[in-house]
């Protein structure tokens, strides 16, 4: 009786500490491998888990012969050889959820002829990119005389020609059309559309940026293959083997040929022969898929690409051109609500900030070089803790103030997220965020931008020569800025140029209002310590100013030292502040 209790006790321990075992895989290691194969398409998924599984092993037998006793767990957690680059990239990200690196990619196809990569889901990205969850960034490169085999997905597909040519193939409705792509084009292949495409070139490669629209999982697509074999594996032949010959009244081993394990295995992205790719070319000409002409085609069905760069810039002088597709100008987008553009800002200048009125900006760095600048008003507490100094300093003092530090009040402090941007780097602008793209001194900085909920969306400019403050009534103006009318004028109306600016290093005569604003500066800060300094210029490196134009407002006018200063010049660094987003 008591050794039946002691058994049966014995195995309920067995078993809880069995389940332990396998719940602590799922939530910690089993849970980021999990994730990461959800990223694979489904045919690799399995081989994906099962990889995940051995490393772990591995992994748990190295932790067990260094015999670090309790500290483990931790370490398998935290510095494992691939998870330690994953946290590190989560950190980054922390500090900087908008803006994405080419390392923040990862291959969901890879294949000897190519590769797409995808970014992972935005809302796993960063709270803050919660309201775009449906949408997922990709890119396609394809080697020359490439071909990329049929397949359908669950997502719809918006997709830019960033370079190279090719032809595309949709069948959708019954119907199979082909059309020539290159560069600047604009292409729709909506979801569940079978769809096939060629890189036609001889040297180039073909490469295409893409949002993918997701219907069916948010945030999450998978490539369907149904033409395919071992590798892609087509789709077919997971059907029993019954169900396969009903369907196709054929013998086993033929079955086994086309769709089996005997078939096709060199991948999604396969090489194809020069009379091939012709073929594929002259088909496409012949189908006349040159994209839609105006006026549209009677009943409305515009099929094919759209070539933006063809078009006319909406915005163009020296220092950029934007061009420009909507629903209205490319029927195709109508569907998705998404609206695409190109912009191309000379070396040494910048785009004049401003914000979407309605959109979220997907920004994908074509060529060239630069850097961007997004204005943000969130408060990122988890992210502050771990910066500790500066960040849990700011808490502190909210917290003195009678303030916890939860409660967010409204124009105290903004967060400017910097980005280097190079080919392949994505950055994100959300809805009201003000920003600027600035290329480099040596070349022109070229960008993609997909705007996601584009409809009624408004670009607001806030230097140049459409800047909406502009627009203020006189009163407003001297209210908000504790300056004249004339004044606040004055530095509204100083550029004329339109949409793009001369650069902060391009603008002539900027030495000489640096040298200015030293002497102002200079005259201002006269007797402060040399740590205070050095304090703002820690601040300004890590980019973050949160309150600080208060606060040292408020600490000169506790020490008496405001009185020297002239309201003009408030006025002008207030505007300065607010048209650059610096302090
Ligand atoms: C961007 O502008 C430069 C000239 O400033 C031009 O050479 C280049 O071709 C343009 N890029 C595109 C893709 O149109």
């Amino acid at each position: 009786m008591v050794s039946a209790r002691i058994v049966l006790l014995l195995l309920a321990t067995l078993l809880c500490a069995g389940a332990a075992v396998a719940s602590s895989w799922e939530d910690h290691d089993g849970h980021r491998c999990a994730r990461r194969c959800e990223d694979r398409p489904w045919h690799q998924r399995a081989r994906c888990v099962e990889q995940c599984r051995e490393e772990e092993e591995r992994e748990r037998q190295q932790q067990e012969e260094r015999g670090r006793g309790d500290r483990h767990e931790h370490d398998r957690r935290g510095e494992g050889s691939s998870s330690g680059d994953e946290r590190e990239q989560e950190q980054e990200q922390g500090r900087r959820p908008y803006v994405f690196d080419r390392r923040s990619f990862r291959r969901v196809v890879r294949s000897e002829q190519g590769s797409v990569r995808a970014l992972r889901p935005f809302h796993e990205a960063s709270k803050l990119l919660r309201g775009i969850r449906n949408y997922r960034v990709a890119v396609l490169e394809a080697n020359p005389r490439s071909f990329v085999v049929p397949s359908h997905t669950d997502a719809h597909c918006i997709g830019y020609v960033v370079q190279g040519e090719g032809v595309v193939t949709t069948i959708e409705n019954g119907e199979r059309r082909s059309y020539t792509i290159k560069e600047g084009h604009i292409f729709v292949a909506p979801a569940g559309a079978i769809t096939y495409l060629a890189n036609t070139d001889g040297r180039k490669k073909l490469v295409i940026a893409k949002i993918l629209h997701t219907i069916s999982v948010p945030g999450e697509f998978q490539f369907f293959f149904g033409p395919g074999g071992r590798n892609p594996e087509s789709f077919l032949s997971s059907f029993s083997k019954s169900i396969q010959r009903a369907a196709y009244k054929t013998s086993s081993d033929r079955l086994e040929r086309l769709f089996g394990k005997r078939g096709q295995d060199k991948g999604v992205i396969v090489r194809a022969t020069e009379e091939q790719i012709r073929e594929l070319r002259h088909q496409a000409s012949s189908e006349g898929g040159h994209g839609p002409h105006w006026p549209l085609p009677p009943f409305g069905e515009s099929h094919g690409p759209y070539s933006l760069l063809d078009q006319r810039p909406s915005i163009g002088n020296q220092h950029g051109q934007l061009y420009e597709a909507d629903a209205r100008s490319f029927r195709d987008l109508a569907d998705h609500d998404v609206s695409v553009s190109f912009a191309n800002i000379t070396a040494g200048s910048m785009s004049a900030p401003l914000f979407n009125t309605r959109a979220f900006k997907i920004a994908y760095v074509a060529r060239g070089q630069g850097n961007a600048e997004i204005v943000c008003p969130h408060q990122q507490q988890q992210s502050q803790s771990q910066r500790g100094g500066k960040g849990r300093r700011r808490s502190e003092e909210e917290e003195e103030e009678g303030g916890s530090s939860e409660e967010e009040e409204a124009g105290q402090g903004y967060r400017t997220i910097r980005a280097r941007l190079s080919q392949g780097t994505v950055f994100v602008v959300p809805v009201g965020h003000p920003f600027v793209a600035v290329a480099a001194r040596d070349s022109n900085l070229e960008i993609v931008c997909f705007e996601l909920r584009a409809e009624k969306n408004e670009k607001v400019f806030l230097a140049g020569a459409d800047n909406v403050l502009k627009k203020l009534d006189r009163v407003a103006k001297a209210l908000s800025f504790a300056a004249k009318a004339e004044e606040v004028d004055e530095v509204l109306g100083a550029r004329r140029e339109k949409g793009f600016l001369p650069g902060p290093e391009e603008e002539s005569g900027r030495r000489e209002e640096r040298e200015r604003e030293e002497e102002e500066r200079g005259g201002r800060h006269g007797g402060r310590g040399e740590r205070e300094k050095e304090e703002e210029e820690e601040e300004e490196r890590e980019g973050r100013h949160g309150g600080r134009g208060q606060r040292k407002q408020e600490e000169e006018e506790r020490e008496g030292r405001h009185g020297g200063r002239g309201r003009r010049e408030e006025a002008a660094e207030t505007l300065l502040r607010m048209v650059t987003a610096r302090m």
